[in-house]
């Protein structure tokens, strides 16, 4: 008699099919990236992010208290500024937004959270390129010593590890060194190795008025038609030592984290992006999707492809589902 192989054995019923799940992850791996602001104003909501915020000092406490309570402890700190500059000098200002953010987190919240920031010029340039310009061009080698000024500054000021998100070459190494000869050491860098140059980050730039002003940033993140470029970034910052890599956006780049995992031996961050925060808000507000149910999915799916590590504006959300039992 043929037998029938019948895989439907080991899905029959919610006890089993949990018992065999391949993938698992915990709140832990969680990322909440913030953006905080100058002003008295709490919280300002994001047009384009309904549900998101740019958050005041005051305003940024309490949403950390909500996040501790939802069982998230790390965040990625976004700064936006009042002024700009050509060189961007408001990201390494020892009284800049970042600065004054960090102060305030470790001071109030010591050990309980866990700081990431963003290094980047973009949110501090007049004209929103993510270095220092030469012509229309940024000009990538004078560009390092301002990143690498500004990720001290961060570590000065109580981050706990630094991600450069800019992508100018060589720059995971000017960090390095920078961070090394004042003695941060211990200071761990997570590089966005892997970045592309994506219309999913509309909404951010949104958020932090850094789109760029002429141009775009085609001359500097990478060319979404490539793979093999991407194993090359991330193989290059592992090299000029990069603590943890990340692939930026997730949803339509969860290849790219398979193929990353595969090559490094760090851990690997994937980052679920503005624009696809927005969509699935989006298309839950038009009754066309159940938001929770796609949230789940789309996170289950970036761990499943392989990082260990997911950013994300849903991370209370899904810290609550795994807490469930939901997901996880
Ligand atoms: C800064 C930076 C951007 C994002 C993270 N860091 C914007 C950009 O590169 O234009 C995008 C994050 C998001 O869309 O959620 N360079």
């Amino acid at each position: 008699m043929e037998m029938t192989i019948r895989p439907r054995r080991l899905r029959n019923g919610a006890r089993l099919r949990k018992m065999v799940r391949e993938t698992r992850m915990d709140p832990s791996s969680l990322i909440y990236p913030m953006f905080v602001k100058e002003g008295d104003v709490a919280a300002e909501e994001i047009p384009t992010m309904p549900g998101q915020y740019r958050y005041s000092l005051d305003g940024m406490e309490r949403q950390l208290d909500a996040l501790l309570a939802a069982g998230v402890n790390s965040v990625m700190l976004f700064g936006i500024p009042d002024h700009k500059d050509e060189m961007g000098s408001g990201a390494w200002d020892e009284n800049g937004i970042i600065q004054k953010a960090l102060r305030r987190i470790k001071k109030e919240y010591r050990d309980e959270l866990y700081v990431i920031t963003d290094v980047c010029m973009c949110e501090y340039t007049s004209h929103g390129h993510c270095g220092m310009l030469c012509g229309h061009e940024v000009d990538n080698d004078r560009t390092l010593d301002l990143l690498s000024k500004t990720a001290l500054s961060h570590i000065q000021a109580g981050a706990d590890m630094v991600a450069p998100s800019d992508m100018m070459d060589g720059r995971v190494r000017a960090i390095r060194e920078t961070l090394d000869e004042n003695g941060f050491q211990t200071a761990p860098i997570m590089s966005y190795a892997v970045k592309y140059a994506s219309a999913f980050y509309g909404p951010f730039r949104d958020a932090a008025g850094s789109a760029p002003s002429f141009g775009d940033r085609k001359g500097y993140q990478m060319d979404y038609h490539n793979s093999r470029e991407g194993i090359k970034e991330a193989l290059l910052d592992v090299e000029e030592g990069a603590d943890i890599i990340m692939v930026k956006p997730a949803m339509s780049y969860l290849d790219i984290v398979t193929k990353v995992r595969d090559v490094v031996n760090v851990p690997v961050a994937a980052y679920s992006v503005s624009g696809e925060y927005a969509m699935v808000k989006a298309g839950a507000a038009m009754g066309y999707i159940d938001e929770d149910k796609i949230i789940c999915e789309t996170a289950v799916a970036a761990y499943r492809a392989g990082c260990d590590m997911y950013l994300t504006y849903y991370a209370p959300e899904i810290a609550k589902f795994m807490k469930e039992g939901r997901i996880g």
